[in-house]
C-alpha cells in the first residue's frame, strides 16, 4: 500500500497492522512510526523533483486531505493491475466551513470521477457534506485498476 502525503500515519498504520507492506510518503516524516512494517519515503511531492517511485506499483493507493494535482498521472501510474485507489479530499463548498478554502485545494464537482474515467473501474463515490470529525465538504472514491 502506498501512503501519499501520510502525515502521522493513521493510514499507514491500519494496513501495516494488518500484514499489508506500506510505503508512506510526505515531506515531513517526522511523525511517522520507526515502524517496520512501514517504509518511509521523505520527498516534497511539489517542489519539482522526479516522482520518487519511479518503476513501482502498489496494491493500493491512499491519499486523503491532500491534493496536489500534477501528481495524479503518477498516482495511477502506481497502481498495480487490480489495484485500488482510495482518495478522499475536500472539495468546493468546504469554504462556507472553513479551510481548505483556496481553489487549489478544493476537488471540483466530479473530479474524482473524471480523473478515473476510462481508466479505473469505480467501485464508490460520495460527493456530501461530512459532520465527523467537524463539518467539511468532501469526496471520496473508491477504484480499482483492471487486471
Ligand atoms: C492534512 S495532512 C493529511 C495527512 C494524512 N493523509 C491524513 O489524512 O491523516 C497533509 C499532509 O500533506 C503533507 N504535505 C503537504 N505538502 C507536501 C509536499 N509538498 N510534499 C509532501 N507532502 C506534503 C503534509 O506534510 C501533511 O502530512
Amino acid at each position: 500500500m502506498l501512503d501519499i502525503a501520510a502525515g502521522g500515519g493513521r493510514h499507514s498504520r491500519f494496513f501495516a497492522n494488518r500484514g499489508h507492506p506500506v510505503t508512506a510518503v510526505d515531506r515531513d516524516t517526522s511523525l511517522l512510526d520507526l515502524d517496520p512494517g512501514i517504509e518511509v519515503v521523505r520527498a516534497d511531492l511539489e517542489d519539482g523533483s522526479p516522482w520518487p517511485l519511479v518503476g513501482r506499483a502498489f496494491g493500493a493507493v491512499v491519499v486523503t486531505n491532500y491534493l496536489h494535482r500534477p501528481l495524479m498521472p503518477d498516482l495511477l501510474g502506481a497502481l498495480a493491475p487490480g489495484g485500488v485507489l482510495l482518495y478522499e479530499t475536500f472539495m468546493v463548498g468546504n469554504e462556507r466551513f472553513g479551510r481548505p478554502s483556496n481553489p487549489d485545494y478544493l476537488l471540483k464537482d466530479g473530479e474524482l470521477l473524471e480523473l478515473v474515467r476510462g481508466r479505473l473501474s469505480v467501485t464508490a463515490y460520495e460527493a456530501r457534506l461530512i459532520s465527523d470529525p467537524h463539518m467539511a465538504m468532501v469526496q471520496r472514491i473508491a477504484a480499482r485498476r483492471p487486471g
